[in-house]
């Protein structure tokens, strides 16, 4: 059984993650934290109750954190996720309440009152993340490692360099993979391949489970848009955490370019064997990062499908 914390910004793909979480047999998903990022945190907040409901999960702490980041003005992403940040399906309003800490405290009680150490899962611009490491560095000392959905060591999709989540908040995301936590980069590279298709549409709207119906029509929401291809997308972090063997890693010096110029966001990835000489000095202090390379996308596929189609755990 591994321990997780998931921090969202849901989101369609966010969605799918939380969904799997909450339902995957040997994942113990002990709270969640929102962020403003592919829509304002008040939505995130909203959507995040909706889908746990969805997915039948028990009560699990929600908690709200950053409504902006640190030095960013917020960009939103609704052009990709619906102007509800979630297909703009009319689901209804969760009953679920808001735990009242704040996300880094949350974060705090739930790492220093863990017997097992915890696994964090950011699907999100990492602003929560690093207002919580500055505020609790002895909490995140216990971490076992931080799995994060964000950047990229090829191409960008926020802008030609950056992925969306540093790109957000790059001064966040540099202060997290400066932690010293182990990290583990589930970045573009591998993000876009959990394509699904309109038998997978088919087969989840047939199922008689309520999570699996809601997740088949979020998916034909967006499968008949014209030049998108659906994706599990943040699904493909939580995935790598409970099954690394899904995951092919390598390892890179990586860091986030925090310049004001056009590669602000961009995560500069070396391969760890690359001479001293050719580096550049932010490279060689950069710290050591598994970035995953490739997935097993048949199996990443399958995983989530049996484990979204299936009876809750309530
Ligand atoms: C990331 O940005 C968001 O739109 C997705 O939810 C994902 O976390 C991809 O760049
Ligand atoms: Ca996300």
């Amino acid at each position: 059984m591994k321990t997780v914390i998931l921090d969202v910004d849901t989101g369609v793909d966010d969605a799918f993650a939380i969904m799997f979480a909450a339902r995957h047999p040997d994942l113990n998903l002990i709270g969640i934290t929102c962020v403003d990022g592919n829509t304002k945190l008040s939505q995130v907040l909203i959507n995040t109750l909706k889908v746990l409901d969805k997915a039948g999960a028990r009560q699990i702490p929600v908690s709200s954190g950053a409504s902006r980041p640190l030095l960013e003005t917020p960009k939103y992403a609704e052009h990709v996720h619906g102007s509800d940040g979630l297909g703009d399906l009319d689901t209804p309003l969760s009953a679920r309440k808001i735990d009242q800490r704040p996300a880094i405290q949350l974060l705090r009680d739930l790492i220093d009152s863990s017997p097992n150490p915890v696994t964090l899962i950011p699907t999100a611009p990492l602003t929560n993340i690093a207002l919580f490491l500055g505020a609790y560095p002895e909490s995140a000392k216990k971490l076992e490692r931080i799995v994060l959905m964000g950047g990229s060591a090829s191409k960008g999709n926020a802008t030609e360099y950056a992925e969306f989540n540093v790109w957000h908040d790059p001064e966040a995301a540099a202060i997290v993979f400066k932690s010293g936590v182990p990290i583990t980069m589930y970045g573009l590279d591998v993000f876009n391949d959990l394509i699904m298709n309109k038998d997978d549409v088919a087969s989840l709207t047939a199922s008689k489970d309520e999570c699996a119906q809601f997740a088949g029509r979020l998916i034909d929401h967006f499968i008949s848009v014209p030049n998108l291809e659906v994706t599990l997308g943040d699904y493909g972090a939580v995935a790598t955490a409970i099954r690394p063997d899904l995951a092919t890693c390598k390892k890179y010096r990586v860091s986030v370019d925090t310049s004001f110029s056009p590669t602000r966001g961009q995560t500069h990835c070396r391969p760890v064997e690359t001479k001293d000489s050719e580096l550049g000095e932010h490279d060689r202090d950069a710290p050591v990062v598994d970035v995953v390379v490739a997935s097993d996308v048949d199996g990443m596929r399958k995983l989530w499908l049996e484990t979204v189609n299936s009876q809750s755990k309530i």
